[in-house]
């Protein structure tokens, strides 16, 4: 299976904006499969195209906890979200080892195509709720630090920033 690089931030590609899925083919369900085999490799509970620099509006999410209810979301649309709102710790594949507060919706209703190419529409709460808005955001190009003070989103670049260099000296003595 193959395995796919995923952007890290501040990876200016992570802030492109993504376009609507064309057809549920067999070049997208490719797609799906090398993302959920990345997604669990990286102990992941939900990837974006985005995340693996590919500009189309899909999600793949696992939130359960084990890791037996994988859930594909094409050209994902919110219909609904809860006024009653919660913080939550979230983490990104993309941000490894930061974890930070983030206000979200309690509940989500989402409308998008299965692998079917069939118009599903799922509702969410607690951690599924949490993960499909933080997905979607990277669909919009939106990294989670960005709801953070800039303080705080700066220090998280200089540090990612220092991280990336460090595997690649280490790498590169290897
Ligand atoms: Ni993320």
């Amino acid at each position: 299976m193959t395995l796919l690089t995923i952007l890290r931030y501040p990876d200016p590609r992570l802030h492109t904006v993504a376009k609507p899925v064309a057809a549920v083919d067999a070049r997208l369900r490719q797609l799906v499969d090398a993302m959920f085999a990345t997604m669990y490799e990286a102990a992941g509970i939900g990837l974006a195209a985005t995340q693996v620099d590919v500009h189309e509006r899909l999600i793949v999410i696992d939130a359960s906890d084990k890791r037996d209810q994988p859930m594909v979301l094409i050209n994902p649309e919110i219909i609904w979200v809860s006024p009653e709102t919660r913080i939550g710790e979230e983490g990104c594949l993309s941000v490894p080892g930061i974890y930070d507060g983030v206000e979200r919706s309690l509940a989500v209703k989402v409308q998008a195509l299965d692998l079917d190419g069939k118009r599903q529409t799922h509702e969410a709460e607690g951690m599924l709720a949490v993960c499909i808005q933080h997905e979607m955001d990277h669909l919009l190009g939106k990294v989670f630090v960005e709801y953070l003070s800039p303080l705080k989103r700066n220090r998280i670049k200089t540090k990612m920033i220092k991280q990336i260099k460090d595997e690649a000296r280490d790498a590169a003595g290897r």
